[in-house]
Order: C-alpha cells, then structure tokens, then sequence
C-alpha cells in the first residue's frame, strides 16, 4: 500500500487526445490501484498528478504547459508532477526546464516501467524518465480500469511504422508493436464474461495489425473472431489506414452483423499530389477504390474520414479536389484539421506553407459543404427502425441518448423509471427526425 504515515496517497490523471490515450489511461489507472494508491478527481487533494498529453497539433501540446504553469505553486506544497503520453516523448528531458516542477517524464512505450518511476521519484529522485522507444513490448495489464460499464477498449496494436510528413506519432509512439491474437481473444472474452457487450478495437492503424504469434493472423481475420466471441453484441475499430485497407475486412463486416457497420477511412487530401507529399502510400484513385469496395457491400455501412487543409504546397486546384473527393464520397462525418507545424516532421521545413486564415477558410468551406452532405446522409433513416444502445437519458431536453450500430447519435423518447430502458440496453427506435449530426426517434417496442 502507498502511503503517507496512514493515509492512502491519492493522485489525479487528466487525459488528452486520442482514444488510444484515454484506454491508455484506464489501464495506468489500473496499476495504479493495483500498486495501492487512490484515484481522486480533485487535483486540490492529490499527492501526484499526472497529465497524459497529446502532441497531434501545436495547441494540444501547449494545453498542458499552460495547465502545469497554472498549478506550479502546488509543487511547494510536495505535490509530485508527472507528464506521460505523446508530448512526454516528444519533449522528453525539455520538459523539465520548460517546466521545472515536474519530476517524471514517461512515454507510453515505457508504462510497464511506470510503477518503478514513481517509486524513484518517492524516493527523493527529483528528475526521472522513461524515454526508450527501442522496444517490442505492448502495454497489457488485467488491472484496467474501465469507466464505461458497457463498451470497452482494446488495443491490439501499438505505435506506428508509416511517416506521413506532417505526424509526431511515429516519434510519440514508436514503432508498431501487436499483441498476439490469443491475448486480445482472452481479454475480450473475459470482457464479455464480466457483462461488457461492445468492444472497439484501437490502434494507430488496427488494420495494419499483425499477430506476432504463430497463428499470424491479419486484421480482418482478427476482427471476426471477436465479433465472434459470445456475448458481444457489437465489435467496432479504430484507426484503418487507406494503404492496408483490404477488401477480407470489408467482407468480414458484410458477413456478420456483430461487426459495426462503420469504416473510418482519413484520407487527409482529394489531390494525389498532396497526397504523395504526405507520403501517405495511396493515391486518389486507390482511396476511391477502398470506397467502392465498402459502398458495394450487401450491409449499409458509414463512412467517415479525417482531412488536413493546408499541407503546404496545397494550390487551389489540390484543395478543389478534396471538395469534389468529399462531393463524391458522401461521408457521414468529416474531422477537419487545419495542417499544424510539428518538430522532427519532414513537413517543418517545407516551402510554401500557408496562413493560419487560408487554413481556416478551406476548412469553412469544407465544414459548409459537408453539411448539406450529411443533411441528405441522414435523412435516409428517417422512417427506419435502428438499434440504439442507450447511453444515458438527458433531463436537458427529455430524452434518451443511443447511439445506432453505425455510429450515429441517436436521441428519443420513450419511458423513464421503468425497467424497460437502461443504459447499458439496446433498443429499437423508429427514427422520426433527421439533422445534421444527428438522428431523433421514438421508442418502438415490438409487439
Ligand atoms: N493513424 C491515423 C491518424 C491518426 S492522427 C491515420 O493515419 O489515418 C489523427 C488525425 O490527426 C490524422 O488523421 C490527421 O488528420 C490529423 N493530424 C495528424 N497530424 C496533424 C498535423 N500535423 N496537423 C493537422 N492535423 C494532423
Ligand atoms: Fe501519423 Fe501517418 Fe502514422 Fe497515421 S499513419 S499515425 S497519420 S504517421
Ligand atoms: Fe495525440 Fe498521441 Fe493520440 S499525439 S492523437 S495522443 S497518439
């Protein structure tokens, strides 16, 4: 037990950035607990403080030296410092004169080493790090602590071993590191044995997902047999990269309904020229193609994506091709970036960068654009009946919140008190109204 003469040593983690960081959260938070100290959500009243940084974009990084500029008075007072995740590895030892209250600096490639840190820096070691990315190792641990009672993270795969020219995350992460099969098997199963019902599988790219055992493994034979495990009712996965997008992933989701019908594809840029200077690996055609293959599926599935404006170099014309790409597509949802400068990036030192307004204004432009799309997107489900499972009923506007299979937000109306609808449950739900973002119904219970 961590303690300080008889109380339990409490500490407090805040989270930034992506999924990845918040499942990675859980599980620090689980060993953590398992190492006997105490989770509180009061930064007043924790002993150690941890940020789990995100260093995709200049303004998530500068987040937490705002954040640790705010609280360095508390660090008089005995408070211990940490900042873990993608900013931790990227700064590494800079940390510590940008900030010097803080005493430990670890990247995600070294959480197994997490408990040692902590105990160095209680020891009296003022600056401690775990910095190494030279590792084959993956961060699994059974103590994760799992917020949600219902939908659980797994990652089957970390780091990444593309260079797209404008990315921190082979820097931040290392290289790609997959669990075996078998480990991600059993830790779903004894998800669904203990009540979970919806998995998501995580990764920086899931789908360039190999399994270091024998069995060998790819993504999509992976994918089908955890919708195969007994008791899940939906399996969803995050992120699939274009270039190891192949047509068995699309397959296995036509094939079995436990599987989301939900792809989402980045494709940063409609220009194959741009696309080149990302060194993404595809070009437009090859992404068209990806599209074709999810849009010819017998099960109707949503397609969404991520986009850059402003890699430098990005003319009109280039930008003109992401309209008419998006135009094409249909997506269901876009997340759009204006293209931020990062440090080791080949893109850093690129001529023709463009202003922040340029940025700004194509992603207005695309934003405006898209939702027309989505308008007509989602209208194609109004007098359908979707399964929703519930999240949480919303006393704001009366109503419950679900969300379908295919990943849309779906709010309605239907009793409250009762055991019918719970959080956790899945319900059918006629879908009445259609917006932008997202769906209105009501509850429709089958006779
Ligand atoms: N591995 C995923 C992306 C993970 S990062 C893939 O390759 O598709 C999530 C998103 O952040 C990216 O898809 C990209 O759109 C955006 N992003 C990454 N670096 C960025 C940068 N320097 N500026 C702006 N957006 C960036
Ligand atoms: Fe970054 Fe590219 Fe790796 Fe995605 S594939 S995490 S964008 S380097
Ligand atoms: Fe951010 Fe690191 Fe995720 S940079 S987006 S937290 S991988």
């Amino acid at each position: 037990m961590a303690t300080i003469g008889a109380v339990t040593k409490k500490f407090y983690i805040e989270t930034f950035g992506c999924q990845m960081n918040v499942h990675d959260s859980e599980k620090v938070i689980g060993t953590l607990v398992n190492l006997g100290y105490q989770q509180t959500e009061s930064h007043d009243e924790a002993g150690l403080v941890f940020y789990n940084t995100c260093s995709i974009r200049d303004k998530a990084e500068q987040k937490v030296f705002n954040i640790l500029a705010h609280y360095k008075k508390q660090a008089a007072a005995g408070k211990i410092f940490g900042v873990l995740g993608c900013v931790a590895q990227q700064e590494g030892e800079r940390i510590f004169e940008r900030a010097p209250h803080v005493s430990l600096v670890c990247g995600s490639a070294s959480y197994t080493k997490l408990g040692d840190l902590i105990r160095q820096v209680e020891a009296g070691n003022r600056r401690v790090t775990g910095l190494s990315l030279d590792t084959d190792e993956t961060f699994d641990t059974p103590f994760t602590r799992r917020d949600n009672p219902f939908r659980a993270y797994i990652t089957i795969i970390e780091g990444c071993d593309k260079s797209c020219a404008y990315c921190v995350v082979p820097f931040t992460r290392g290289p790609e590191r997959s669990r075996t099969s078998a480990s991600v098997l059993e830790e779903a199963r004894r998800l669904a044995d203990s009540g979970y019902t919806e998995i998501q599988l995580l990764g920086q790219n899931v789908n360039s997902y190999k399994d270091p055992s024998t069995a060998g493994w790819d993504f999509a034979t992976l994918l089908d047999a955890v919708g195969n495990v007994p008791g899940l009712r939906r399996v969803r996965f995050m992120t699939s990269h274009p270039r190891d997008f192949h047509k068995p992933i699309v397959d296995a989701i036509s094939a079995n309904p436990r599987l989301c019908n939900h792809v989402h594809l980045p494709v940063q840029s409609g220009s194959s020229r741009v696309l080149a200077a990302m060194q993404r690996q595809y070009n437009r055609e090859q992404y068209l193609e990806r599209i074709s293959w999810i849009k010819n599926s017998n099960r109707q599935m949503s397609i969404t994506t991520d986009l850059i404006t402003g890699f430098p170099g990005e003319s009109d014309k280039d930008f003109e091709e992401t309209i008419s790409l998006i135009d094409e597509v249909q997506f269901d949802a876009l997340f759009i970036f204006k293209y931020s400068q990062r440090p080791n990036t080949p893109a850093l030192s690129l001529p023709d960068q463009l202003t922040d307004d340029e940025k700004g204004r194509r992603l207005t432009i695309l934003m405006e654009r898209q939702r027309a799309i989505q308008i007509v997107r989602n209208a194609r489900y109004v007098g359908e009946i979707e399964e929703a499972l519930v999240e949480v009923y919303s006393t704001s506007n009366n109503q419950w919140i679900g969300r379908t299979c295919d990943n849309k937000t779906l709010n309605f109306s239907g009793p409250v008190g009762d055991a019918a609808i719970k959080p956790g449950s899945y319900q059918p739900v006629l879908v009445t109204r259609a917006g932008p973002n997202s769906l209105v119904g009501e509850w429709a219970p089958r006779a």
